[in-house]
């Protein structure tokens, strides 16, 4: 026989009523029953007045709430669109149990979860005690608001000295939420903590579609897309690293949901090191998602007294589809997560030798393409691998960071000063994470690496990875990071790291704290970056990592911009370029426009279709400049200059896929227009024309309906009739016609209002 039933409430009167709602932030309501603050409607739920408080943010157009419920857990009670300041917030009310094999508590959605109490979900939190005790039950102690925007509430085992406080963040432009959690052992003896997420985020029941993002080296930013069905799809890295083949970052739409519409909830996790997100449609239904450190092979002993911080786990809400969603995720990173946020400058136009010479540099080879990199107009000149210790090919010299006496006898400064006196400013590239075992660097300290004594280990690259979780290897990357930058005169280093971890031990602590690594390594590359930040304020950072594979919230809160892929095929990168902007700005999305036919696919194309492709994200020119001929150097010299006229709409714009080209789609179409709605950018390309399909109609979004807005082409030409100046609602409605066909073919046009 079933044993059904529902939980019976216990009932009480309501004693409090709303303080504090305003219409944006954070509303803090104490509330036994949480009516309406302007009605004072009669409580729907009543909780124990003792332990009862509701919890709501809002911001953008979002609303989370969530509370204590009657056994004394923190559970979510709402996350979607904006509702009323003053529509009631139900009293957060436990699951029901369902028959004898889901307990009430899994069918809670609990805001932090840790294992125990029959926990079969995914859990928040798992631990083991010094006693072999591994039962965990999280109840609600107190909360502060720090600020306008934030709270932090504070839960306990139900018998011992575990915490957790978790901290909430609600940006009022965005809606977008950080969440992250401290864990506290206020135990005497050590515990271990096997599986700590940032954050868990609870969705009602619906039909849901997921968009996630995989990929491989020169193959990243992937988009897959999946009905939500029962059961877990985990996406994750367990590289120690965030990793090409996968990206933290989820999108979840709610039924029909496409590009433009529909309810569509989303997030991404601020971590640089093995992550793990889990989306699961539970046995009721309801579909959660947990992100934070990867549990795998995870250990982390907190110590009596020691804490534990986990990642920051972004979510926000949008009922504009996945477009709205990847704009409001990225105009939220550029106010809050670059380092100069808010207000990030357009990046400069790079030249970067990397394809050119590889790591045949010299001091005359590199002086000769500064010159003609300065002619196009470009704003920083970047010299690649190669330049430092015993470099010829990847089989020596990282580690050793003096520079190459045959390549530049007289050091560093002849380059840089010419590179000045053209008008340019200087970027370097370094590896400080890796070695190879032939350096000098290895010889001294073979004991700094990632290995597990006496087994055998893999030299991916002929490279080994430091370990940074060491203070003596981090006070030498630190150390000589400072040091480059305090005796050249540097403005970017690109910070490259070509490998992931393999055999990842750290013998030289004792056994319990060995997995700490995962956590420390990465702490200590944020502390590095942030100290070098700090101690060389003008300095700029790019994280590559062989292409895009340290790409992250994380690692953006301290680098201006990303390589997003080694693959520069510009097809290729169309889609690439599709996938990366879901998840992150265009601001950050450095992209090369270098030689035809590409390496990786033997694809020829036309310098201005390889232009018009990378001048929708951050622009850099990595071709062998001197194989070209004067007139792709005017060319590109033309096309540099129109993108610098409009560089600031295109990568700090509201971004509109008009096309996408995924799934086979023969078009790619794509719209900027400035947070102002002054300007609109639209870049427009036919792969491959078929059976004679002219380039469709395109109407775009975004613009101001009342207003004019002139038409001017950056590159192409549209069909006859298109007028030179209509209204935002001409564009919109009747839409334009570009004039595009053939192969590998592309147009670029600029509407500014009147
Ligand atoms: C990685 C980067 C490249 C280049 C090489 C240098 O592969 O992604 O852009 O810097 O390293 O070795």
């Amino acid at each position: 026989m079933h044993t059904l039933r529902t939980l019976q409430l216990k009932t009480f009167p309501c004693l409090h009523v709303a303080i504090g709602l305003t219409m944006i932030g954070l509303n803090f309501v104490s509330s036994a029953c949480v009516a309406s603050a302007q009605t004072m409607a009669p409580a729907v739920v009543k909780v124990d007045p003792a332990s009862g408080t509701v919890f709501r943010l809002d911001g953008g157009d979002a609303t989370y709430a969530f509370g204590v419920n009657q056994r004394g857990e923190l559970q979510q009670i709402y996350w979607g669109g904006k509702v009323a300041a003053g529509d009631p917030i139900p009293a957060a009310t436990v699951g029901i149990e369902w028959a004898s094999f889901d307990s009430s508590y899994n069918n809670t959605p609990q805001e932090y979860a840790s294992w125990g109490a029959g926990l079969f979900q995914e859990a928040a939190l798992k631990v083991t005690f010094a006693d072999g005790n591994r039962d965990l039950v999280l109840h609600y102690v107190s909360s502060t608001k720090p600020d306008a925007h934030s709270i932090e509430v504070k839960l306990k085992d139900i018998s011992r000295a575990v915490t957790v406080t978790l901290h909430y963040k609600i940006d009022p432009e965005t809606g977008i939420l950080a969440r992250s959690a401290t864990i506290e052992n206020g135990e005497p003896k050590p515990i271990l903590l096997e599986q700590a997420a940032a954050a868990s985020y609870t969705l009602p029941p619906a039909h849901y579609t997921l968009n996630y993002l995989t990929g491989r080296w020169a193959g990243e930013w992937t988009l897959n897309s999946e009905a939500i069905h029962g059961g877990e799809r985990v996406i994750e890295s367990r590289r120690g690293t965030t990793g090409h083949q996968a990206n933290p970052w989820f999108a979840i739409g709610r039924g029909d949901a496409d590009e433009e519409h529909g309810e569509t909830w989303f997030g991404a996790l601020a971590w640089s090191g093995s992550w793990r997100i889990v989306i699961e449609q539970d046995q009721l239904d309801k579909v959660r998602v947990t992100g934070g450190y990867n549990p795998f092979d995870f250990g982390y002993q907190l110590k009596p007294g020691e804490k534990l911080d986990t990642p920051i786990f972004y979510a926000g809400y949008s009922d504009h589809g996945f477009g709205g969603a990847s704009r409001l995720l990225a105009r939220f990173t550029l106010a809050q997560v670059l380092p100069r946020a808010p207000n990030p400058k357009p990046r400069p136009v790079i030249y970067n030798s990397w394809e050119a010479t590889e790591m045949n540099v010299t001091e005359a080879g590199q002086e000769a393409l500064a010159e003609k990199a300065a002619a196009l107009g470009i704003d920083r000149f970047v010299m690649d691998d190669g330049w430092f210790g015993q470099r010829k090919t990847d089989h020596a010299g990282l580690g050793d960071w003096y520079v190459n006496k045959e390549k530049f006898p007289n050091g560093l400064k002849p380059l840089i000063d010419k590179v000045h006196s053209l008008g340019m400013d200087f970027g370097l590239w370094v590896e400080p994470e890796m070695v190879n075992p032939d350096s000098d660097l290895y010889r001294k300290h073979p004991d700094w690496v990632l290995n597990f004594p006496g087994r055998p280990r893999n030299e991916e690259r002929t490279q080994l990875v430091l370990n940074l979780a060491r203070p003596d290897v981090r006070a030498y990357v630190f150390g000589f990071l400072d040091k480059l930058l305090s005796e050249n005169q540097i403005a970017f280093l690109k910070w490259d790291y070509n490998r992931n971890w393999s055999e990842p031990g750290w013998d030289q602590v004792p056994v319990e704290e060995q997995k700490e690594v995962y956590v420390k390594f990465i702490q200590n590359l944020y502390s590095i970056l942030a100290e070098l930040r700090a101690k060389h304020p003008g300095i700029e950072i790019e994280s590559c990592s062989g292409g895009g594979g340290r790409v992250d919230l994380g690692i953006l809160h301290y680098t201006d911009e990303v390589w997003p892929s080694d693959n520069t095929d510009p097809l290729d990168r169309l889609t690439q370029q599709d996938g990366f902007t879901r998840a992150y700005p265009t601001q950050v999305m450095l992209s090369w426009v270098t030689d035809s036919p590409h390496w990786m696919n033997n694809r020829a194309t036309s310098l201005t279709y390889r232009l018009l492709v990378s001048m929708e994200g951050a622009l850099g020119i990595g071709a062998n400049l001197n194989k070209w001929t004067d007139e792709d150097s005017a060319t590109a010299k033309r096309l540099i200059a129109a993108y610098h006229q409009v560089q600031k709409t295109v990568v700090q714009g509201d971004l509109y896929r008009l096309i996408s080209p995924t799934n086979g789609s023969e078009f790619t179409a794509t719209e900027m227009v400035s947070p102002d709605r002054s300007q609109a950018v639209l870049f427009t390309y036919v792969h491959a024309t078929q059976e004679g399909r002219g380039f469709p109609n395109l109407e775009l979004l975004g613009l101001d309906p009342d207003a004019t807005y002139t038409l001017t082409s950056i590159e192409g030409k549209t069909l006859p009739g298109t007028p030179a100046a209509a209204s935002g609602a001409w564009w919109m409605r009747h839409g334009i016609d570009v004039n595009l066909r053939g192969d590998f073919q592309a147009a670029a046009f600029r509407f500014d209002r009147k």
